[in-house]
């Protein structure tokens, strides 16, 4: 993800006049807020169910006092309804070999009170905070992009404890919404609209009404690089989204599935050299890395159509190595903007702290097989 900062500087170094934003990828909203405390209002789009219910929750303030209230009660509520079992637990395949028994019932309860909140902007905050409390009191392991489960050995003395985690999780939100309350009440903020849909197909944006796009776009090609769907698939199934969106949701995002052929349509010569270069290594690698940029290119399109005849671009990019071959994200971008008129203006390398990101990461999914993952990102900017 773009981290706020960098969004920050981004969009106070470029927006000019803008008044409209677009993050076209907007995950959990944190661009959206960057554009909404800089009195931009935006819109945002993603199609995970959960990206766009975290970013609503980031981008709706609510008063602290009204969520510690709710929460003290709601904390009284789980106790009374763990107590008596008064709750249906979601039959979903393989519950038990991610969650360890104890786990589900306490979840069940916290899922049961949060259903009874009668405000949706207040059930909704707490159902973010839910669904960060399924993740972390799985049985899968922390600090990585896929689902892994614990080892047997270390599975046997894992006692999680849901009611403490999702205690600690509204506590920490509780004070991150205290912050963005209190700026929104004492300065002039932007709207922020939140569209769950395939930005590539997305009929909700209207034509010729952005100012500027600022994202961090997804890189496709799931095997090998974050699985957002499957990152995200226990909360959403706790949530309750039905399991074929839930398990389709890695294959319905750019790039989800190998293109035809190594043909494309639209000139990129950096793009061009890296899937030939590929191919000759591993012809459906080639084809998996390709499928992502020719979506992609279909995003553009929706871009140039949304997106007013004088308008400015930020992407923030890394440059993956596939077969070890280097794969310029930033170049091909250019190439594929320029299509539609835009301007390649400056590229920033930021250097990326070390501990936000594992060093190395595993291309094959065969354990010990390792390469270095990016450590710098790229951020693009653009104009027409
Ligand atoms: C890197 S994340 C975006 C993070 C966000 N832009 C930020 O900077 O914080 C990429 C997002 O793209 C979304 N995505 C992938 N394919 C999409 C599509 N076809 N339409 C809309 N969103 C899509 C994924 O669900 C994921 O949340």
């Amino acid at each position: 993800m773009m981290i706020p900062q960098v969004a920050r500087r981004a969009i106070e170094a470029n927006r000019g006049t803008a008044k409209v934003g677009l993050d076209p990828f907007c995950g959990s909203g944190s661009v959206l807020l960057e554009f909404k405390l800089a009195g931009l209002s935006s819109y945002g789009v993603d199609i995970n169910p959960l990206a766009t219910l975290v970013s609503r929750v980031k981008n709706t303030p609510i008063a602290p006092e009204v969520l510690e209230q709710e929460w003290l009660r709601l904390g009284r509520r789980i106790g009374e309804i763990a107590l008596s079992r008064d709750f249906d637990v979601p039959q979903f395949f393989n519950i038990d070999y991610w969650f360890k028994p104890e786990v589900i019932l306490k979840l069940a309860a916290i899922r049961t009170a949060i259903d009874e909140v009668v405000d949706p902007i207040t059930r909704n905050f707490f159902l973010v905070c839910f669904s960060e409390t399924v993740r972390k009191s799985s049985n899968t392991r922390g600090g990585e992009f896929k689902l892994y489960r614990i080892s047997e050995e270390k599975l046997a003395d894992y006692n999680p404890d849901a009611f403490e985690i999702m205690s600690a999780i509204v506590k920490r939100n509780i004070a991150a919404m205290d912050e963005t309350y209190s700026f929104c009440k004492k300065n002039k903020t932007g709207n922020v609209e939140v569209i769950l849909d395939d930005v590539t197909t997305t009929k909700s944006l209207a034509s010729k009404s952005i100012d500027f796009l600022v994202t961090s776009p997804p890189y496709g090609d799931s095997k090998t690089t974050v699985a957002y769907g499957q990152f995200s698939r226990l909360s959403l199934q706790w949530l309750g989204f039905p399991q074929e969106v839930v398990m389709r949701l890695d294959q319905s995002m750019l790039g989800g599935r190998p293109a035809p052929s190594l043909d494309f349509e639209f000139s990129s010569p950096s793009l061009e050299s890296a899937v030939t270069k590929i191919a000759e290594k591993d012809e459906l690698r080639a084809r998996e890395v390709l499928s992502f940029f020719i979506d992609f290119h279909k995003a553009s399109e929706k871009f140039d159509a949304v997106l007013k005849k004088k308008s400015g671009v930020c992407l923030v990019v890394g440059n993956r190595t596939v077969k070890e071959i280097k794969i310029p994200m930033d170049e091909i971008m250019v190439d594929l903007f320029e299509d539609f008129g835009f301007e390649h203006k400056q590229t920033i390398v930021r250097q990326i702290p070390l501990k936000r990101m594992p060093r190395r990461n595993s291309p094959t999914n065969v354990k010990g097989n390792t390469v270095s993952t990016m450590t710098e990102e790229n951020i693009v900017i653009l104009s027409r």
